[in-house]
């Protein structure tokens, strides 16, 4: 069986559109409708006349389709895909936290569960987080969660004090400084370019900090023609096709061997179970409608905030 050409025949038939994250595997970005960082695939999501979304990134990704769109099946290919930040926020944990600052509103972070939306004011990713804290009033107190090096470069951006959710993703909390630095020693003209999800003196040493849809949109626009990149390694096959001739070298982490640029949710993905779960509709995201509906507001304040921006920070 020609699996490519089954996920075909499979998508016209049932009316699905397939949205990759940059972080699949290189077959699953190029099958794709659309490819995108979270926001922009949030956007696509939102606005899909299909009948089925086939979501090939990680949980809460998918989650996030489904509460904006609760009467389409919504499918995830790898359902143990799970985001170690998400997980670093249990839902029980942050309420008892929440209720000890009642005056304070709450953004998070996109990765993160429906749970944890339910009790967010507005949810933001890393295109549109800048933009989200500065759509509050500066004198209004603020919790960021889950990520704390993101709330704290958001802080050093901002001027603001907002209360941090102590939450860190484990791909991009495992850059070494030290060796970061050897390397740009060794390509002097490279350009040093991070998510903000990695740590403070990791993000000290950047050109640019921005999330992926803004990492790669840089590449494209700088001159340099060397790049090293912390983030995760998928991307580095949209920045390789948008630009061949220029050199991308990942990142180094603290422990040459452990694959740790590879998130080990994002890369659970496969063609084979694409085509299984288009063939079977499973697995399905199915969540309580009470969740949906509470999840789907700060979901939706972030969409209305952020509609005209293509990239943020
Ligand atoms: P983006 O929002 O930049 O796509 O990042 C998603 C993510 O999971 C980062 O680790
Ligand atoms: Fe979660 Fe990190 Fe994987 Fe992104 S790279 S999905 S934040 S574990």
């Amino acid at each position: 069986m020609d699996v490519v050409s089954e996920i075909n025949r499979l998508r016209q038939e049932k009316n699905a559109v397939i949205l990759s994250h940059y972080y699949v595997d290189a077959p699953l970005q190029d099958i794709a409708d659309h490819v995108g960082d979270s926001l922009q695939l949030a956007q696509v999501a939102a606005k899909t006349t299909a009948d089925v979304i086939a979501f090939v990134g990680v949980h809460f990704m998918a989650e996030t389709a489904k509460i904006i769109n609760p009467d389409k099946k919504v499918l995830l290919p790898a359902p143990n895909a799970g985001c170690s930040l998400a997980d670093s926020a249990p839902a029980d944990k942050f309420r008892a936290f929440k209720a000890e600052y009642p005056d304070h509103k709450v953004i998070s972070y996109i990765n993160c569960s429906a749970e944890l939306k339910t009790m967010t004011d507005v949810v933001c990713t890393s295109s549109n987080a800048l933009q989200i804290v500065e759509s509050f009033p500066k004198n209004q107190p603020l919790i960021f969660a889950p990520d704390r090096n993101l709330g704290a470069y958001l802080n050093k951006l901002t001027g603001r004090q907002m209360l941090l959710w102590d939450g860190a993703c484990m791909v991009h909390e495992q850059y070494s400084v030290e060796k970061i630095i050897k390397l740009t020693e060794q390509h002097p003209t490279a350009e040093f370019i991070a998510h903000p999800e990695c740590e403070a003196p990791v993000l000290l040493l950047a050109n640019h900090i921005g999330s992926t849809a803004s990492l790669l949109k840089y590449v494209t626009q700088s001159p340099a023609q060397t790049f090293i990149v912390a983030t995760e390694s998928g991307i580095l096959h949209q920045m390789k096709k948008a630009c061949p001739q220029k050199l991308f070298i990942p990142a180094p982490p603290i422990d040459s061997t452990c694959g740790c640029n590879d998130c080990f949710y994002m890369k659970m993905n496969t063609l084979e179970k694409l085509h299984s779960c288009l063939q079977h509709d499973a697995p399905e995201i199915v969540l309580p409608m009470e969740t949906i509906e509470k999840a789907r507001i700060p979901i939706e304040r972030m969409l209305q905030i952020s509609e005209k921006l293509t990239h943020g920070i």
